[in-house]
């Protein structure tokens, strides 16, 4: 019997193997979908590859769109596709905005998709939560946007041009995510792991206090959290066959500043929190502005999928405890 086919664009990267990996193991043991990865730089990973084995991997450029023939010609017409590909360092995308531009709208995947006979494939897109001025507290979906950065205008570009050109997609904007290291480490700092092993346990080993911005929020979202989100969508729309018009925002119920995310951490972990010196934001000079305050409601998640994020605690204490046991 034929499996639903499942592409994940930007397979590699740090939510893209979370994916694949769920996707698999979605099936207790025999995955229920036919799965492809994209990868753009280096060779597919090793340990991604042999933890999802069957998968089918494929070199592509969404600047250019080289790849997506080879994706037809071996793979056919995904029923999902899932885009985690993208100049995701707000800063890179400063220093090079025409690159972030051309990867970040990704124009060159919605026009592969716009070539087969059948529009029948769902994409499910990465947005952020820094499409957002960071004026006020819990925006929501239908709150003007008013990026501040050149990653945030390419995001909101993105936004534009898949609802311009698509009939079914969801798009989600998304908070800072956290959880668990990737199968296969991916090179950038990992939210609380970096505050753990970097900030929190280096300061104590030194005994020097470690500064923390007091005065931008977010509301960070556990990695599972938000794998269970694009699985239900897929599941949405495979079962139901109903199309999707979609734009949620993804973030976990609490706002939360740096200095009270590592006070999380440091509760967890036993540490002395009066280490954690307060700073405000505009104190240092990151390259890149960004805004003060993104914190997202969640309203429309909750009712629409009937998903509740947990708890920035209860995902501190779920990554630090699953990590304690690898
Ligand atoms: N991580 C967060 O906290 C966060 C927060 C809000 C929103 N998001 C959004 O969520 C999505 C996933 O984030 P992430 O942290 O998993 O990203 P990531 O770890 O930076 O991964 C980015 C992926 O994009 C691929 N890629 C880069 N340039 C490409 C190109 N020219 N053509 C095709 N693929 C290319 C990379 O492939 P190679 O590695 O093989 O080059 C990698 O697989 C992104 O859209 C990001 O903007 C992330």
């Amino acid at each position: 019997m034929s499996k639903n086919k499942v592409l994940v664009v930007g397979g590699t990267g740090y939510l893209g193997q979370h994916l694949l990996q769920a996707f698999y193991a979605d099936g207790n043991g025999i995955s229920p979908y036919d799965l492809a990865f994209t990868h753009h730089s280096n060779l597919p990973p090793k340990p991604l590859l042999d933890s999802i084995p069957r998968s089918l991997a494929f070199q592509l450029d969404l600047k250019t769109g080289n790849g997506f023939e080879a994706i037809s010609n071996a793979f056919g017409q995904p029923v999902v596709v899932v885009n985690c590909a993208a100049v995701s360092v707000p800063r890179a995308c400063e220093i090079d905005p025409a690159a972030a531009h051309a990867i970040n709208v990704p124009s060159s995947l919605v026009q592969w998709l716009q070539s087969f006979k059948e529009k029948n494939t769902l994409l499910i897109h990465l947005s952020t939560d820094q499409v957002y001025e960071g004026e006020k507290s819990f925006y929501k979906e239908d709150d003007i946007v008013v990026p501040v950065n050149v990653y945030g205008k390419t995001k909101v570009a993105a936004e534009q041009f898949i609802s311009d050109n698509c009939s079914n997609y969801a798009i989600l904007r998304s908070s800072i995510i956290y959880g668990l290291q990737t199968v296969s480490p991916v090179p950038k700092s990992l939210p609380i792991q970096a505050s753990v092993e970097y900030w929190i346990d280096g300061a104590l080993a030194k005994g020097e206090k470690v500064e923390f911005f007091h005065d931008e929020f977010r509301c960070p979202i556990y990695v599972k959290d938000l794998v269970n989100i694009i699985l239900a969508l897929t599941n949405q729309w495979i079962s139901e066959g109903k199309q999707i018009q979609l734009l949620l925002n993804t973030g976990g119920p609490d706002r939360l500043s740096r200095v009270q995310m590592a006070e999380a951490v440091a509760q967890f972990r036993g540490y002395d929190t009066s280490i954690i010196k307060s700073v405000s934001a505009s104190s240092v000079d990151r390259g890149v502005k960004s805004p003060p305050d993104i914190s997202m409601d969640i309203t429309r998640l909750v009712q629409t999928l009937r998903i509740n994020p947990v708890s920035f605690k209860d995902g501190v204490g779920l990554t630090l405890t699953a990590e304690a046991k690898q």
